[in-house]
């Protein structure tokens, strides 16, 4: 029997709300923290964005950044291991995207966002959005290269002048590309002012496979909000459920019922901090575990008494032995906020 297409698991209607996905952020969503945010029902989750010439290199960071244990220990029907792929060469991309199937990738993301510098000079990124028959080459490349969905990642385009996000969507379902994530806003933006959802609504409105709306999300509300504002087919969150990854479960209930879910009681907490602060030391290894670890419990214990000095500590802590110590001694005596 033919295995169920995941994505359209993803997207099936019998679901009893919009799928909740968690975005990729480079140098945050790692495997211990996409872990947390599935725990906190993220339906999907997409790997850190790696650069295609790098994975085509076998650089060991960026085969560690697609790491497949990311499903291993909590699969589901429609657990999917997405990675995020960047690059501005269809050949290139192609290759990436094979060795990351190879490697156990069971989606493949795009990146046609990322505003920095570094990578829009090579072309990719929000860059791509400004070459459309590159764009259009690129994506038909990845496409043809692997049996897994591709799907891509865009912002609204490349500033006020070019707001070229449904040309481009509409260039992507042409491709085979089986669905969109649209953050709202344009490159020129970067991350300033505030996510445009009407233009997600605009883009939504003009083609037939899927859209998932980002951008500025941040609670229960603000993705109701946008969610009816544009009829999206799936919402993703990003900065809003970075120290918060209960989120997740909070829109979920309130999309459900209408209701707002208080946050998890503070033993849940603690142990969610103690668990994640594990996991980084297993997954990492000790020494960069150590050093990855400080800005999650930065903002783990953000606004807790006594964090401005436990976080001091942390940042000066020579090992990842250490740092356990601090942290459960920290755990055990601070107030419940
Ligand atoms: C620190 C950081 C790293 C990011 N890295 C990536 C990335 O690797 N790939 C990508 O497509 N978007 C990346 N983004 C953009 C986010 O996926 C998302 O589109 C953006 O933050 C807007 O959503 P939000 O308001 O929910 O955070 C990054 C954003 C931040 C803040």
């Amino acid at each position: 029997m033919a295995e169920p297409d995941p994505l359209a698991l993803l997207f099936s209607p019998q679901r009893r709300t919009v799928p909740l996905l968690l975005a990729p952020m480079a140098g945050i969503t790692d495997w211990p923290f996409r872990a947390l945010a599935r725990h906190y029902g993220a339906d999907l989750t997409v790997s850190e964005m790696i650069a295609s010439q790098a994975m085509i290199r076998h650089t060991a960071r960026s085969l560690k950044m697609a790491a497949p244990s990311v499903v291993a220990s909590d699969s589901s029907e429609t657990d999917l291991l997405a990675v995020q792929i960047a690059g501005a060469d269809p050949e290139v991309m192609a290759e990436a995207a094979r060795m990351n199937v190879a490697r156990g990738a069971t989606l493949i993301d795009i990146n046609m966002g990322c505003p920095v510098k570094k990578i829009a000079k090579s072309n990719a990124g929000a860059a791509l959005m400004r070459d459309e028959r590159l764009a259009g080459r690129l994506m038909a490349a990845v496409v043809q290269a692997v049996a897994v969905p591709v799907t891509i990642k865009i912002r609204l385009g490349w500033d006020d002048r070019q707001r070229n996000g449904l040309t481009i969507a509409r260039i992507a379902e042409d491709s085979g590309i089986r669905a969109v994530t649209v953050h709202g806003r344009t490159r020129a933006q970067m991350y300033h002012g505030s996510a445009d959802w009407q233009a997600i609504a605009e883009i939504k409105a003009g083609i037939a496979i899927p859209v998932i709306g980002n951008g500025d999300i941040t609670s229960p509300q603000t993705a109701r909000q946008m969610w009816q504002l544009s009829a999206v087919d799936g919402i993703m969150i990003g900065r809003g459920a970075i120290g918060r990854p209960w989120l997740f479960r909070e829109i979920a209930h309130y999309l459900q019922t209408g209701e707002t879910l208080p946050p998890p009681p503070w033993q849940e907490r603690k142990q969610i901090i103690q668990h994640h602060f594990s996991q980084i030391i297993a997954h990492h290894g000790p020494l960069l575990g150590n050093r990855l670890a400080r800005k999650h419990l930065a903002w783990h214990t953000h606004g807790l008494v006594g964090g401005a000095r436990f976080r001091e500590q942390v940042n000066r802590s020579p090992d990842a032995a250490s740092t356990e110590q601090l942290l459960t001694a920290f755990l055990a005596g601070v107030q419940e906020p």
